[in-house]
């Protein structure tokens, strides 16, 4: 009895003890935080802006929807007093899934110590990963009441790992590293929530100056709509297998996976092999998001299924099909296409969900791409036979919505194309209060 009560004492205060440091310094406890994504124009790469070291650094990371956590060049002038690596078995590693123990030999530094765990930072943009020291740092952002910046707030152990120089290339220049938003326990959207007690929610509105939000809504974009109000809701699935360039065995996929059963064109079925779209024992097949493939691929079947379906509905409607424009195969003079609110006025298509009532519709505005002067291209890739994912669901096609994910409930909230309700994921309003 009288260890039982002491063991509690013991394990309260050690809760104490590790919840303190974030709680230190800041009375004020943020209800969500937010931060700018604009769109980098020559590598298609969404770039958020956070905070990170003491003194401050801003910094311009690669927002990687699937990634496991923050990984920083700590190569290239890492100066700060509060950074720490993590031990070897300590909780940092553990949260990190990281086994590995390590000493580095040559002068110690942000990134080279002894007796500290690795983990392997992914450039998943290349597909390349290295081996990198796991540390904590202090991370800084801005905190919001859904419709305006409010005060900056800080996180004083914030997980993260350190990589070399070199796996920033194939990054946009400018960027320190990239930011992981996964399905992990030390994922920005994860460790955000745990530092600051707020729910496991986070929401991404890609535009050229778009916004992500750490938090629940309200999302209040210009003039004055609060988009969490309009979510569609679609179960989130794990992958079993990890998708990331290295791992270990039994590792999940950190990456986000939705249920489509069927495509349409126009409102026609698509037919398409429908084992593609499960993901199997392996971990193949099935649909995620991404926000580092620029435009969606699809499967090489599915891809030739959807671009015959969309070509023949589109010549129902006289329009001229021109030559191909890399990366685009389908491609179309813009003469005989209406502009409209939602964009170019083509054939629509949508990914059917969990039932025939709950879909995601592309419009003209997510489909076509002006690749040239007067050209206009279905912004779909072909990913070849075989490939890991089925369908991935990229950049282009995610812009001017909110996808909110709920890592607590699994679950995927989207709005349907912002411009049919008079707004854009550019219209967050950046002014301070
Ligand atoms: C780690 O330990 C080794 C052997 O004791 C030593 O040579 C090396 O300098 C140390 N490295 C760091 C970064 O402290
Ligand atoms: C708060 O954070 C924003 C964005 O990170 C930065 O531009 C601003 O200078 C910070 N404000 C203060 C008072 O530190
Ligand atoms: C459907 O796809 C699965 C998985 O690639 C494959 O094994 C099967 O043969 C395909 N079925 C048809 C009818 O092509
Ligand atoms: C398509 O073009 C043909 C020939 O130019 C014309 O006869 C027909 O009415 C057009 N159809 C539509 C739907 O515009
Ligand atoms: C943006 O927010 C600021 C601060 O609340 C406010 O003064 C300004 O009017 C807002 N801008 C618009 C366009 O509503």
């Amino acid at each position: 009895m009288a260890s039982t009560i002491q063991s509690l004492v013991f394990t309260t205060l050690l809760l104490f003890i590790s919840i303190a440091p974030s709680f230190a310094q800041q009375s004020f406890r943020p209800k969500a935080l937010v931060a700018q994504v604009s769109k980098d124009s020559s590598t298609l790469q969404y770039v958020t802006r956070i905070s990170q070291r003491t003194p401050l650094v801003p910094l311009n990371l690669v927002l990687d929807l699937g990634g496991q956590y923050l990984w920083v060049d700590c190569d290239n002038n890492y100066v700060s007093s509060t950074y720490r690596p993590a031990r070897c078995r300590s909780a940092q590693c553990s949260l990190a899934r990281s086994n590995g123990c390590g000493d580095c030999f040559s002068a110690p530094r942000p990134g080279c110590n002894n007796n500290t765990c690795g983990v392997s930072p992914d450039n998943t943009v290349t597909g390349t990963a290295t081996s990198g020291e796991l540390a904590e740092d202090v991370v800084s952002i801005q905190s919001t009441d859904g419709k305006n910046p409010g005060r900056n707030v800080s996180d004083s152990s914030f997980i993260f790992a350190c990589a070399p120089t070199f796996l920033l290339q194939g990054l946009a220049s400018g960027v320190s590293g990239m930011a992981g938003f996964g399905r992990t326990r030390i994922s920005l959207p994860s460790q955000f929530a745990a530092a600051f007690s707020f729910h496991r929610k986070f929401a991404i509105c890609l535009a050229s100056n778009g916004v992500v939000f750490f938090g629940d809504g309200p999302y209040v974009l210009l003039p004055g709509q609060d988009v969490s109000e309009s979510l569609t809701f679609t179960p989130l699935f794990l992958n079993p297998v990890s998708t990331a360039s290295a791992f270990a065995q039994g590792d999940p996929s950190s990456e986000y996976f939705i249920g489509v059963k069927s495509i349409r064109v126009n409102d026609k079925v698509v037919p398409v092999n429908t084992t593609l779209l499960s993901i199997d024992n392996e971990g193949v097949g099935g649909t995620k998001i991404s926000t580092v493939n620029p435009y969606t691929v699809l499967e090489s079947s599915i891809y030739d299924a959807v671009t015959k379906a969309f070509i023949d509905e589109a010549a129902t409607r006289n329009i001229t099909r021109v030559g191909p424009v890399a990366p685009f195969d389908v491609c179309f003079s813009s003469e005989n296409i209406l502009s409209t609110r939602l964009g170019a006025s083509v054939p629509s298509i949508d990914l059917v969900l969990q039932n025939e009532n709950t879909k995601w519709t592309i419009f003209g505005a997510n489909s076509m791409v002006e690749a040239r002067d007067g050209v206009l291209c279905l912004g779909f890739v072909n990913g070849g036979k075989n490939p890991r994912t089925s369908i991935v669901i990229g950049g282009y096609q995610l812009e001017d919505i909110l996808l909110q994910f709920d890592l607590a409930t699994s679950r995927l909230g989207f709005t349907s194309t912002l411009l049919g309700r008079q707004t854009t994921c550019s219209n967050f309003n950046f002014t301070s209060n």
